[in-house]
Order: structure tokens, then sequence, then C-alpha cells
């Protein structure tokens, strides 16, 4: 095989280098350099990614997408959007120790047992390792094959052997090519190896499963650099300390995004929560000021959280504020509103926001429920513990409307809550609900005066 050629390109501007650089000459980044093949045209290794393709009619074109298989596992088919698509690139990612073997070989079992032949490659355990962890989650079946090798040739070369219908690359980052010099699991390798892996799924119709360790600080050859590559990408979310965890698609070229899967970590593996909302709120203490209920969606799903605040007198010269689970500059803002608007000093005292259970929800729709929260304690009052609160706040201090606000009360109605205060905008679209006492809020000062 002739020797392939590679060189040093920096991420940024695209100055090639055949050596490794610090700096790039060209657009002055720092350590930007990562090492790509250089194709030439004639070059053998790669013939066999070639598609060969010629252009057609749209219309030609048979749909086999809608062929999906099924993971067995309900709340991973639904962050999917109903399944694995054929020939398509997943990536699961998330920090060491959150559960991605575990979920991967509990979801190859499964398939396995459908009678699919799949195969899981690991690079990062022995066999031994891996029989000891089947056996603990009771994985066990012909259909279930294990390689442990880390070189992409001898990968691929084993999946042609064995046409698998479905791989798991576990990790991405130990897998390395022999063309490349750099050491696994650097830019270029991890680059390399997951373009070639995803153009051969393609070519022969296998979906793939790609798993990444991402780096305490997101960056460093961890799954953020093949995001744009692959057709779906799942993360992990949640921390060792809790024994949740949460599956969430970021990107889906096939279904829909932010759709959630919760799962608990048991001593067998990863077992589904399919009603999430009773098990965050689980916990709940009754009549405590500073608590309230949000319901928060997630994908199609709405979940109800809960929202903890304690405000208290600031000792040091600077307040402190601590969010947790919701968005810092957000709780900073509604701390700014609550004060000039709605003249509730709040300057003055240390301010630490918590989503009970260790969720995060990102959208402003809970705004309201901060800022109950934060009222609630403040004035050492507690909120009903049947009541929820929703919506968005503004600047001057009105109430803006959410989205998708039926589903979201309804459930909360399923769970017994009984009184809800929600934007006055759009609570038109909200029919009647039973048993579910509908207050319409206009403005922050409203929501205080119905609150308790
Ligand atoms: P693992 O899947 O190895 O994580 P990753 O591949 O993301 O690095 O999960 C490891 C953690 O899960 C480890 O701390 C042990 C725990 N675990 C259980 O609690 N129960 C189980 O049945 C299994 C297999 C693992
Ligand atoms: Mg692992």
């Amino acid at each position: 095989m002739k020797k392939s050629k590679t060189s040093f390109f920096c991420q940024h501007c695209g100055y090639m280098s055949p050596k490794w650089l610090g700096k790039c000459p060209s657009c002055n980044g720092w350590n930007c350099f990562a090492e790509e093949l250089v194709v030439e045209s004639d070059s053998s290794s790669r013939a066999e990614m070639n598609f060969d393709g010629k252009p057609q009619s749209i219309e030609d074109i048979p749909l086999t997408e809608g062929q999906r298989t099924n993971t067995g596992i309900a709340e991973i088919d639904r962050v999917l959007g109903g399944g694995i698509v054929g020939g398509s690139a997943i990536l699961i990612g998330g920090e060491p120790g959150i559960g991605k073997s575990t979920l991967m070989l509990q979801m190859m079992h499964n398939l396995a047992q459908k009678g699919l032949k799949v195969l899981y490659v690991s690079g990062e355990e022995s066999a031994s390792q891996i029989k000891l962890r089947s056996e603990r989650i009771g994985a066990a079946s012909k259909n279930l094959l294990v390689l442990v090798e880390v070189s992409l040739e001898k990968i691929l070369e084993q999946i042609k052997i064995v046409s698998p219908a479905i791989v798991v690359i576990d990790s991405i980052q130990t897998v390395y090519s022999a063309e490349l010099m750099s050491a696994p699991g650097s830019v270029g390798q991890v680059r390399e190896s997951s373009s070639r892996l995803i153009l051969f799924s393609k070519k022969f119709g296998i979906p793939v499963f790609l798993v990444g360790h991402v780096t305490k600080d997101g960056s460093i050859a961890g799954p953020k650099v093949l995001e744009h590559m692959v057709d779906t990408v799942l993360y992990f979310e949640g921390d060792s300390s809790h024994t949740y965890r949460i599956v969430r698609g970021i990107k889906n070229r096939f279904g829909p995004t932010n759709e959630i899967g919760v799962f608990e970590m048991q001593d067998k593996g990863l077992k589904e929560v399919p009603n999430p909302s009773t098990f965050f709120l689980a916990e709940r203490p009754q009549n405590v000021a500073g608590s309230v209920v949000v319901p928060s969606l997630e994908g199609t799903r709405p979940i109800l959280v809960e929202i903890q605040a304690l405000v208290s007198a600031t000792n040091f010269g600077n307040p402190r504020r601590t969010a947790i689970g919701v968005d810092y500059n957000r709780v900073s803002l509604l701390v700014a509103v609550l004060d000039k608007i709605c003249g509730l000093h709040l300057s003055g005292s240390d301010i630490f926001i918590n989503v009970a259970g260790g969720v995060r929800v990102e959208e402003p729709a809970v705004d309201l429920g901060v800022v109950a929260a934060m009222a609630s304690s403040f004035l050492d009052k507690p909120i009903d513990a049947r009541t929820i609160v929703l919506g968005e706040a503004g600047l001057a201090g009105e109430v803006r409307a959410v989205s998708q606000m039926e589903v979201r009360v309804k459930e909360a109605a399923r769970l017994g809550f009984n009184r809800c205060l929600v934007p006055k905008t759009n609570a038109a679209q909200l029919g009647k609900i039973a048993k579910m006492e509908i207050c319409k809020i206009g403005s922050l000062k409203e929501l205080l005066e119905n609150l308790f």
C-alpha cells in the first residue's frame, strides 16, 4: 500500500503546513492545527468510500427512510424520532462514567434478541470486562458480537466480513487510522475515523452509533468536532451523584430535536422512567416558602419540575447569586425587574436558585416560576402546593405568552394540580380543563397579587 500523505491544517482559516504548529502564521490563532489526510486523486485506500453516484431525479429516489428499527427502549426511540433510521450515524456524547456503554450494551442486547446481528466494537474495555457488564445487566445473546479493536482499517474490514445490522463504536476517541501520524483521540484522528465510518455506513445502509466522551470543558477532540458530520446527536445529561440520567436529542435529521429520554441508573443497568414528572416531584416539601412547580416542555413532552429559591440577607458587601438548573443571566434579569418594577427589593439579598433533581430547564417559559419562588422565599410565604405558574417575563414587567400551553396545563391537571397562573395573552387558547382553576396574569405585579 502506498504511504498516504498527511498535512496539518489550521481549523480556523485552512492554512496548510507539513508540520504541526502552535500558532497559525496566517490567522495568528493558537493551538488550532489538526492533522488531515491529503487525498490524492488515485488514492486506492479511499476508493472504497466512493459512492460512484450519478445525479438522479428526486422523484426516482426510492423512499427507504420510513423503515425504522425500534431499539426496544421506548425512551430512546422517542428521542430518535421513532427508531433508528437505516444508514444513519448517531453520536452519543456524555461525560465519562455517565452510562453510555451501559445504554449501548442494553440497546444492542434488545436488538440482538429481535434476531438482528449487531456488532459492538470496544476500544476501551477488554472482552471479559464487557462480558462482566453484560452479566450485570442481563445482556447475553448469540447475535450480539463483540469486537475489541482500535484500528479503523481492521474495524472496517470486520464490518465488511460480519455485515451486521447495526454497529456501535465505543468510543470514537480510541479509534485510530494508520494513515495519520497523530495520536488516537486527537482532532485529526477523531474526524478522519468518524468520516470514514460514516461514509461506510451510508454506503452500506448500516446504522452506526459513535460513542464520544465530552471532556469537562467540552472542547478538545470531543464530540463537538463531529456534531456536524453525523445525522443525530444525543447527549447524556445529569451528574453521577444523582441516579437519574437524561438523554437529550441535540440534533436530529430524522426527527424532532430537544426530545428527552429519562432513565434511572440502577444496579442492573439503566431503567426507563416513563413518568418523569412524578419522579422529579417525589421529594417535594409541602407548604414551604420558596418552592413552586412549573410545567416545562422538553421536546414534545411536558415535564413538571420544582424550582426552589432561597433569598437571605447578605452578610458581606456583594450579594451572592447562584443558579443551578436555570440560566444565570435570566435570574439576574428577573431580580432586576422585581426590584425596579415590583418594588421587591432583592438587591441586598443573597439568592440561590435550584431546580430540584438536578434537571436543567432552559426555556424562558419558566421565568414566572423563578419569580414566584424568589418572591415566596423573600416574603416567607409558601405557595399552595397544588398551584403551578407558567410564563415568560419581559423587562417592563409584562408577562409574555408561552408555546403549547394546553399540553402543559393538562399534564399538571393529570398530576393533581388544581390552580394555574398563566399569561393573559394566550390564555384564550386554553379550553376548559376539568378541576383546574385558570388565573390569567398580565404582569409580574398581578402575579404577586394572585400568587398566595
Ligand atoms: P458506563 O456505561 O461505563 O459509562 P460510560 O461508558 O459513559 O463511561 O457506566 C458506568 C457507571 O454506571 C459506573 O459508575 C457504574 C454504573 N453502573 C451502575 O450503576 N449499574 C449498572 O448496572 C452498570 C452496568 C453500571
Ligand atoms: Mg464507556
